[in-house]
């Protein structure tokens, strides 16, 4: 007969069982994060002995559940609502990460003062003291508003102190500081963090309150502390780019009540953080007189066209082994673009280091790079400066083919509003009416783009 084992070891992290103990989690390699759990409740299967069916739930058919739009409250800060998609909304939780010293203490705190007007808020710090707060509030300007402070980690307390004052709108700063007496490990513990946020969420659900957490980032750029925090939230949203520039984007992951990879821009100044309505100049460098190695490509970010310099610097290298850096921009993809230019144009790079660059700290996922890549890479191997009204797109693919991207037509109305002046594009993106004051030449083959280079 097989016995059931008395108990099982589950991780904290990404829940997967274990039999036995083990210092790092065999699924997602997370240390110290298994922890023992009784059988019974390790899987719901097994013992338990049998339900009656008696009370089966009520189910429903779509046409009958209500769908009156979720209300949306406005932030007061318009790059905010973008990435929330269009407004904080009631009983959601976004969980807000980043570097330190980003700007995530800075950004809620506005937010809460903005929404102080129509409701009740309650900013919760676990990090700084309320005279720290208070300053910052100071130097934002709006130590006016009726912004409830609470200085606490005790989640119980912070709880106790919800139900007190009843607020709409609850930021917890931050999440790896709290702890809940329920658990026995030391705060920022994966145990801790897990059960702190459950409890806030839970809370947060059964009051149609609007939750932020912000959350730490570790070195590697995730989120620390246990994955599954992603998953309790209805939103992640991320401070991007790096910390030394004004400029601060604000991306959001995940997001049940809207669109992702939309990108919110600020920035940073004496008074905090200032939505820029119109990011698309922000990232070019806009310089004198046309350097090599430098291209303009129109990107597309969550439902906005952005103007983005891509550089390049291709050297001789002194390594068996040249290098290919890519800074914003995916470095596998870089490589195998080298590998079609050399395949397919015949142009040979493989005893040069390459470098790429986009300005700014954007972070350009999508494929409509890979012509801007290739350009700048082909000026800066040349030494050649690409003329200063110009723009390209477009996807390249293994065969040498210019393959298209979406919105074609709006990414050139986008660079002529700008002053850009001529665009190299795939065929399938040429506009149908012509767009005035651009030349658009569409290109078919990576051939015919190193014609026109
Ligand atoms: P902060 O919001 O505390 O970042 P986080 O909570 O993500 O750690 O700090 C943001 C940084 O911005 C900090 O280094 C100081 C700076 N700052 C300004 O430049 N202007 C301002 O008005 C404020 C409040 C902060
Ligand atoms: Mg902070």
């Amino acid at each position: 007969m097989a016995r059931q084992p008395k108990s099982l070891f589950r991780c904290e992290s990404c829940g997967a069982e274990a039999p036995k103990w083990a210092g790092q989690c065999a699924d997602c390699g997370a240390w110290n994060t298994l922890v023992e759990v009784p059988t019974g409740a390790a899987s719901g299967t097994g013992r338990g002995g049998r339900r009656s069916p008696s009370a089966a739930p009520r189910t429903w058919q779509l046409q009958e559940v209500s769908t009156a739009e979720d209300p949306r409250h406005p932030t007061g800060l318009a790059e905010l609502d973008r990435v929330l998609g269009g407004g904080l909304v009631p009983g959601s939780v976004i969980l807000l990460g980043g570097d330190p010293g980003i700007g995530k203490s800075t950004l809620l705190l506005q937010t809460l003062a903005s929404l102080a007007a129509d409701h009740r808020v309650l900013y919760v710090t676990g990090e700084e003291s309320l005279s720290q707060v208070t300053l910052r509030a100071r130097r934002l300007g709006v130590e006016g508003q009726d912004v409830r402070l609470l200085a606490e980690t005790g989640v119980e307390r912070i709880l106790d102190a919800a139900a007190a004052e009843s607020p709409g709108v609850l930021v917890i700063d931050s999440i790896q500081t709290m702890m809940s007496e329920e658990v026995q490990s030391a705060p920022g513990g994966v145990a801790q963090v897990r059960e702190s946020a459950s409890r806030l969420v839970r809370y947060a659900k059964d009051h149609d309150v609007a939750l932020f957490l912000v959350g730490h980032v570790t070195k590697e750029g995730t989120l620390a502390g246990p994955r599954v925090l992603e998953h309790m939230v209805d939103t992640v949203v991320y401070f991007e780019g790096d910390g030394s520039s004004r400029w601060r984007m604000v991306r959001a992951i995940k997001n049940r009540f809207g669109a992702v990879n939309e990108l919110g821009v600020f920035a940073m100044g004496d008074r905090g953080l200032k939505p820029v309505a119109n990011p698309s100049a922000i990232f070019l460098s806009r310089h004198e007189e046309p350097v090599a190695g430098s291209i303009i490509l129109v990107t597309r970010e969550g439902t906005r066209p952005l103007l983005v310099e891509i550089q390049a610097l291709v050297d001789d290298s002194a390594l068996s082994n040249p290098r290919r850096v890519a800074l914003g921009l995916e470095q596998n993809r870089l490589s195998m673009l080298l590998a079609v230019l050399h395949r397919h144009a015949g142009v040979a790079m493989q005893d040069q280091d390459v470098y790429v660059n986009a300005v700014g700290g954007v972070r350009i996922a999508e494929t409509a790079a890979d012509l801007a890549v290739l350009g700048a890479c082909i000026s800066s191997f040349r030494d050649r400066p690409l003329p200063t009204d110009l723009v390209v797109f477009g996807e390249v693919g293994l065969a040498g083919e210019i393959r298209p991207v979406p919105n074609g037509e709006e990414r050139l109305n986008e660079a002529a509003k700008h002053g850009f002046t001529r665009a190299i594009v795939p065929r399938a993106n040429a506009p149908r009416r012509a767009i005035e004051g651009m030349t658009v030449e569409p290109v078919g083959r990576l051939a015919e783009v190193l014609d026109l280079l």
